[in-house]
């Protein structure tokens, strides 16, 4: 590690924990319930895996019901709709940042779909399988690998569930057959919404893959009522062989277009600070190729995986505390410090880590032995070590978990037009050229994730094929505090999303994502209209949902300090930190861009 030399004592101690991200063994606390109540199941509050919204808020609820059966889900409903009270789905973390699962007001009903996790049905042969839609991913694709069956793609995070992935349109990474998102597999749905006292306040509604209707409920929001169970059209299981290979991001400008047709799961990690892209050349082989393969990515580990291998002989919980809390503490030294380029240095370090480390790829489920890695289908095209076991002292939390005060983030993601992908990338690399260690903010941060997305027929889906920008970084803990460059990230993010149209994952990003976002989607009145008729009253309606869906105010939040969290476009310099040194000026290379910038 000799980069680590140059920098100061604590941060270069820091840093070894840091690029220790080479194993884990240990045991897991998985995450806390998003809703808690004062007493029983009444008087709640619910939040994101994150611990707040956006705008650094929870929500408050008047109860939660937890129905275990699709009946007992329609009475939960039913009773709601009686009441016109206002309702919102919630799952068994949710991890969505956006405020989709806060319901309207403070009196509202809570529906948690965590104990509708069963599989309903599987038919190998028709490769259909039916389940209730808060089954997790990892459930999901395990029983579906169990029964023979393979979902193509998917998020790559376990953690999530099928109600939920299809409430954003959540997705993997292909171009090929019908793409990457899950929704894609729907053949079938049945959801339940508010209805007539005639029809007993609530219905059950079967669609079938030939209704138009389906095009409205595979990608909801969560505006149409509760999905109760989905039944997808799988392929007989496959393996996958995955070889990563990490070069200079010279060419990456055309080389992205010509990577997704020759590997059925490309995607690419851009670590445009230190000029580099690690390639996932990933394509399907036969389910009797020679491997049994396992990816168990190290960012969804958990915490304790960032012990050293020293410490891992003899681990102890102090030591495994003091590691963790140095890994987090890094940025934020290195943000107190002003100091961008230990950042690149430390990205480098991680980058490094991960590579030798093969990013959590093992051979056998133990070791890594080189490439390439097959497995199972189900083995590798997701994970989530940091949800499963059951320890305690929160040792081996996921890395966000808001309970150990770890990594806290925003995360700008957005779906870049196929065609018009290879200018924004010349763009970025021009304004990466002005300053290149004021990216490192994303590089330090696993790099920016770039994944294809077919266009769908999905009313709220991608209207063309798109290439999606998944970027995290640093959030600090005090709204008021500017980010170091933050003006950089927010040049890209406006460029992206004002002169590019791109759409933004609708379960991730800051406020100013969605402003105007409706109108990017051509088919938003065929979905308006299903909503009309699904849910006349507008129960599953919030504040948010009425924003992002251009019915009634502006996600934007315009106040002092509120450009720094991405709350809004600044057009003021008190939008900024004028006090701080940080003004709101033009961009640098996409002028049109209002930022935070440091004079
Ligand atoms: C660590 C991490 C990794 C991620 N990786 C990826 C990735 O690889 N690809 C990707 O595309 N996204 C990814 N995401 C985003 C994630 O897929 C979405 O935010 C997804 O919507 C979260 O699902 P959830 O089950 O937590 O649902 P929530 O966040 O709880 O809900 C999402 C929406 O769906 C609605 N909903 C949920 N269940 C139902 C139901 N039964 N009926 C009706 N509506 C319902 C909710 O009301 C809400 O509007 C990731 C997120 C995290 C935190
Ligand atoms: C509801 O819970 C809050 C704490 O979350 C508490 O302050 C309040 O008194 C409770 N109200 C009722 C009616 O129980
Ligand atoms: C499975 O699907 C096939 C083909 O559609 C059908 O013939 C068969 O009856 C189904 N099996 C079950 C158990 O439903």
């Amino acid at each position: 590690m000799p980069q680590a030399k140059s920098l100061r004592p604590p941060i270069a101690q820091a840093l070894m924990c840091f690029a220790s991200l080479l194993v884990s063994a240990v045991r897991c606390s998985p995450p806390e319930s998003p809703i808690k109540c004062s007493s029983g199941t009444i008087n709640c509050t619910v939040t994101n895996s994150y611990g707040m919204y956006p705008d650094r808020t929870i929500c408050r609820a008047a109860q939660v019901a937890l129905p275990s059966s699709e009946a007992e889900l329609v009475g939960a409903l039913a009773e709601a709709s009686r009441a016109r009270r206002k309702v919102k789905v919630v799952t068994r973390y949710v991890h969505s940042i956006p405020k989709l699962s806060c319901p309207d007001g403070e009196d509202g009903i809570l529906i948690s779909t965590q104990n509708l996790n069963r599989v309903v049905s599987v038919n190998s042969s028709a490769l259909l399988m039916t389940v209730e839609s808060g089954m997790l991913l990892r459930d999901l694709i395990k029983d579906a690998g169990a029964a023979g069956l393979a979902l193509p793609s998917s998020p790559y995070w376990t953690g999530v569930t099928v109600g939920g992935m299809l409430g954003t349109g959540a997705h993997g990474s292909s171009l090929w057959g019908k793409g990457s998102a899950v929704h894609e597999y729907v053949v079938g749905i049945r959801i339940v919404t508010p209805a007539s006292a005639e029809d007993g306040y609530a219905v059950v509604r079967s669609i079938v893959a030939e209704d138009p209707e389906l095009d409205a409920v595979k990608v909801s929001l969560g505006v149409l009522g509760i999905i109760s169970q989905v039944t997808f059209k799988l392929q007989p299981l496959f393996k996958r062989s995955i070889t990563y290979e990490q070069r200079s991001d010279a060419d990456l400008a055309t080389a992205i277009l010509a990577f997704a047709q020759q590997y059925e799961f490309a995607d690419i990690t851009w670590y445009p600070g230190n000029r580099m892209a690690l390639y996932r050349k990933d394509n399907r082989v036969s389910v009797n190729a020679f491997g049994n393969g396992l990816y168990d990515f190290l960012g969804f580990g958990h915490i304790a995986a960032l012990v050293s291998a020293a410490d891992r002989r003899a681990v102890d919980l102090k030591k495994l505390k003091i590691s963790f809390h140095s890994r987090n503490y890094v940025e934020e030294t290195l943000e107190a410090l002003g100091d961008a380029d230990g950042k690149c240095v430390n990205a480098a370090v991680v980058i490094g880590a991960l590579a030798l480390s093969a990013y959590g790829l093992t051979n056998n489920g133990v070791l890594f032995t080189g490439y390439p890695v097959v497995g199972m289908q189900h083995r590798m095209q997701a994970s989530g070590g940091c949800l499963d076991g059951s320890d305690d002292a929160l040792l081996t939390a996921c890395p966000w978990d808001p309970r150990v005060k770890g990594k806290f983030l925003h995360a700008t993601t957005f779906c870049v037009a196929l065609h018009r992908v290879h200018d924004f990338i010349l763009q970025v690399q021009k304004l990466r050229d002005l300053h290149s260690s004021a990216l490192c903010n994303s590089d330090i941060n696993n790099g920016i994730l770039m994944r294809y997305v077919k266009a769908s027929s999905a009313y709220l889906g991608k209207d063309e094929d798109c290439v999606d920008f998944d970027i995290v970084y640093y959030r600090s803990h005090d709204p008021t505090k500017p980010r170091l460059y933050e003006d950089f990230l927010e040049e890209i993010e406006q460029m992206a999303l004002v002169k590019y149209g791109a759409l933004p994952h609708w379960g991730k990003n800051r406020n100013i994502a969605f402003d105007g976002v409706i109108d990017k989607y051509s088919n938003r009145k065929d979905f308006l209209k299903v909503k009309n008729k699904y849910d006349p009253m507008g129960l599953f309606s919030s504040e948010w949902t009425d924003q992002i869906l251009g019915i009634k105010g502006k996600p934007s939040i315009v106040k002092d300090g509120c450009a720094l969290e991405g709350l809004c476009v600044c057009s003021e310099d008190r939008h900024c930190a004028p006090e701080k040194g940080y003004l709101c000026r033009s961009g640098k290379v996409y002028q049109d861009a209002r930022v935070c910038t440091r004079i």
